[in-house]
């Protein structure tokens, strides 16, 4: 059974390369990304892992914890840590689940048997601090993920989960928000003091809430 936006995250127990993690347990109320990768010793693996570790300050200004998985072994993972060093300049610094039985991986459908039968495809989910699942991304093995991408969504899902707004296609952090259309004109007056600007009627647009 998929996990799908708004699900409960599913709880697990999982060995990785810094213990043994009850998954909700490590979260804690924190925001946390889930990253599946197919394999490791591999060259966009090795570049995606790279990049996720030297994001570290980025995670951390967010207040995001981030853990990868795939069904190769601890010993595997922590091999491969030298390769990801070597290549990126950067090594693991978060936890790599070794699900070599495969129990996180179904738990929240990361096996796509079309694609691959026995490799994870690359998942991402980001959960929300009261564990719901807030996006599911699923790229294929042969394209690395772009992680500034998966930034900028949690800072549209943070600052929309705290404020009656949306964020527009490409929006960056600091531009311009789109209205929620739940708002009447006279809510939105007051709930934004700066003003907005009504393009439609349904779509109104004011300077992003701090
Ligand atoms: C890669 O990371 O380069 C990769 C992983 C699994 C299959 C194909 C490529």
């Amino acid at each position: 059974m998929a996990v799908r936006l708004g699900d409960d995250a599913p709880n697990f127990t999982a060995e990785s390369t810094e213990g043994t993690i009850d998954f909700h347990e490590w979260k804690g109320d924190s925001w946390a990304v889930l990253f599946s990768h197919p394999k490791d010793y591999t060259p966009v693996c090795t570049t995606e892992l790279g990049r996720v570790a030297e994001l570290k300050p980025e995670w951390e200004k967010r207040g995001v914890k981030v853990i990868g998985l795939s069904v190769d072994g601890l010993g595997s993972h922590k091999g491969w840590d030298g390769d990801i060093k070597d290549v990126t300049g950067h090594s693991l610094n978060y936890p790599l689940i070794a699900d070599e039985d495969r129990k996180v991986a179904d738990l929240y459908d990361m096996i796509h048997p079309n694609a691959n039968d026995t490799l994870t495809v690359r998942t991402v989910f980001v959960i929300g601090p009261d564990n719901k699942v807030k996006l599911n991304l699923t790229y294929p093995a042969s394209t690395g993920r772009n992680f500034d991408e998966i930034l900028r969504v949690i800072d549209s899902l943070q600052l929309t989960a705290n404020h009656k707004v949306a964020t527009p296609s490409d929006w960056k952090q600091g531009e311009d928000v789109i209205i929620s259309p739940a708002l009447s004109d006279d809510e939105a007056t007051a709930a934004f003091p700066a003003g907005f600007e009504a393009k439609k009627p349904y779509l109104r647009v004011t300077k992003q809430p701090s």
